[in-house]
Order: C-alpha cells, then sequence, then structure tokens
C-alpha cells in the first residue's frame, strides 16, 4: 500500500512535469446543485484527464534499466494513455492492448503519442489477458490499471493539491473505474483532512467495485456502463484493500444521470468533460438533501469524450 510519504515524493517527480490543476467554483453550477461546489480540473491534464499522473510517476520510479525495456499496458482509455504519454516523456518503449471495441478517438490519441495499439479481444478481460503473455514475450513491464503502488501514489498528488488549495472541505466526490483514483483521495484526506467525508460513485450498469467494496471482496459483475472510464467488470485488489479502510461511502448513478451531469458542467460551469468526469457531479445531483450546506469538491477527472453531449 502507497504512503502519505510516497504521495509527497510523487508531487516532487510530477512538480515540474505538470502544473498544478485550478479548482473553482460556479455560482451557476452551486445554485443548480443546492450546496457549494468545488470542482477540481483534471479535465485540462495534457492528456484529458487524471491519470496522466500515475503513469509519470510509475515511469519516474523505474529503473533506467526497466524503462528500456518498456511499458506494456492494458486499457480502455485514459491510462494506456497516460502510459504512452509518460513513456513518451521518459523515452521508454510503450505498447498498449485495448480491446476492439475502445472508444476510437482514445486509441488514435495513444498512437499519436506514439505508442504501439495492439487491439485485442471483446472486452477489457481479454485484452488482460493477452497483454500479459505479450508482456512476458516481449520482457516488458506489464502495467495494471489500479494494482500499482506508484500508480496510486501519482493520482493521489490531486487531493494533495485539492485539499492545500480548499482545506475546509467536508466531502470529496470521486467516480471509480478501478479504484485508483479513490484509493488515492482517501489516502491524502485519512492524512491531511480526516473530518473530509470521501465518497465513491460509479455506475449501476458496471458496478464491480461498488459491490467489491460493500461486500468486503472481490467480486465480478456485468460491465455495460457505456462511460468508458467507469466500465469495469472486476474490483481491484490495491485499491479495495484502501477504500475498506477509509472509504466512507459508495454510491451508484445512473449513465443518464451522468449525461446530464455533463450538460450541467457543460452550460454552468463552462468545463468540458467525458462521462466519467461529470460523475461526481451526478452523485451530488441525484441527492441534494445529502450535500446541502456542505462545501463539496467533485473531481472532473477527464474530458476525453467522443460526444461531449447536447
Ligand atoms: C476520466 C476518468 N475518470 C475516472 C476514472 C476512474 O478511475 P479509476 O480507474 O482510478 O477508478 C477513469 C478511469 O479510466 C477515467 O478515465
Amino acid at each position: 500500500m502507497p504512503t502519505i510519504t510516497d504521495v509527497l515524493l510523487a508531487r516532487n517527480l510530477l512538480a515540474s512535469r505538470l502544473p498544478p490543476t485550478p479548482a473553482w467554483s460556479y455560482p451557476l453550477l452551486d445554485a443548480t446543485a443546492g450546496t457549494r461546489v468545488v470542482v477540481k480540473h483534471e479535465n485540462i491534464q495534457p492528456t484529458g484527464a487524471f491519470k496522466v499522473r500515475g503513469g509519470l510517476n510509475l515511469l519516474a520510479s523505474m529503473s533506467a534499466r526497466d524503462r528500456a525495456q518498456g511499458v506494456l499496458g492494458y486499457s480502455t482509455g485514459n491510462h494506456a494513455r497516460s502510459l504512452a504519454y509518460a513513456a513518451r516523456e521518459f523515452g521508454a518503449p510503450c505498447v498498449i492492448v485495448m480491446p476492439s471495441s475502445t472508444n476510437s478517438l482514445k486509441a488514435e490519441a495513444v498512437r499519436a503519442l506514439g505508442a504501439e495499439l495492439v487491439e485485442f479481444g471483446a472486452d477489457f478481460e481479454q485484452a488482460r489477458v493477452h497483454a500479459t503473455e505479450l508482456a512476458a514475450d516481449r520482457g516488458m513491464r506489464l502495467v495494471s490499471a489500479a494494482d500499482e503502488s506508484a500508480i496510486i501514489a501519482g493520482v493521489a498528488t490531486v487531493y494533495l493539491e485539492l485539499l492545500w488549495a480548499v482545506p475546509d472541505l467536508d466531502v470529496i466526490i470521486v467516480p471509480v473505474g478501478s479504484g485508483s483514483g479513490a484509493a488515492g483521495a482517501c489516502l491524502v484526506a485519512a492524512a491531511l483532512a480526516p473530518a473530509c467525508e470521501v465518497i465513491a460513485v460509479q455506475s449501476e450498469k458496471s458496478p464491480a467495485a461498488h459491490d467489491s467494496w460493500r461486500a468486503g471482496r472481490l467480486i465480478q459483475r456485468p460491465n455495460t456502463s457505456r462511460v468508458d472510464g467507469l466500465a469495469t467488470g472486476s474490483g481491484f485488489a490495491l485499491p479495495q484493500r484502501m477504500l475498506a479502510k477509509y472509504l466512507t461511502d459508495f454510491v451508484l448513478v445512473t449513465d443518464d444521470s451522468i449525461a446530464e451531469a455533463q450538460h450541467v458542467l457543460h452550460t454552468r460551469a463552462h468545463t468540458l468533460s467525458e462521462g466519467a468526469g461529470a460523475a461526481a457531479l451526478a452523485a451530488v445531483l441525484a441527492d441534494r438533501d445529502r450535500f446541502a450546506g456542505r462545501k463539496v469538491a467533485v473531481i472532473c477527472t477527464g474530458a476525453n469524450a467522443t460526444d461531449p453531449g447536447r
């Protein structure tokens, strides 16, 4: 499990590569949500998503020898883009295995960053199996989307920045696919703001992380959400161990409510988000009474939408 010291070290490693992202509030958005909302803008990262922090921290913490062998990842999108970006920054070879159903924009972006793209399988699980074999064949470092301490420590720097900028937050809401981001949020909030609640949100069409957290063991579930950043079919071990220790609550929202929240961010906070990037706001809008009168941070985790809404 990463520690808060790992997060502070990650922050130092990332400082020269990524400026802090802003955390803004918008009166129109507050009026719509019925409470004070702080939007943390990971949608403006160079890869369009918070995941870039994890990829950069992983590559930065590898030895020069391991980097020369290269990294191999499997992903439906932003994790892949993060690895490809970080590999390019560090001059390391990078191969990405993506299921053939992947959002074409995300696949194109990975190629544009110079990574080799291998399209394989109908879903994430088939891509994972193929990636594992390929990494062994080519002698490359296989990188999980979330069972990686360096990735969680890297993405956790979002929450250092957030809590340093806005120390009096009552709640932080984090969208979940694998749970790396929420695990990072929990770690940092426990150290810097123990009274601040951390609430995770996933789509009810892909509830594996949510159900794993509630059951206290890794569970597989149908995975049919159209919100690709949140679409995973099983819980991930390392983030789940951290969520079990620190997470306040885990809620589910519908894909339609996520689309509505995307529209609200667009029109009330002039913010472009992909579905996953709007899911935290969807959780607020779905339960206004719970959040009324509290200062709530929603993490706009990404902006790589193929269709930015109406
Ligand atoms: C934009 C966006 N938000 C949220 C998530 C979920 O993050 P995690 O897999 O760390 O739970 C992802 C995952 O790819 C994503 O791309």
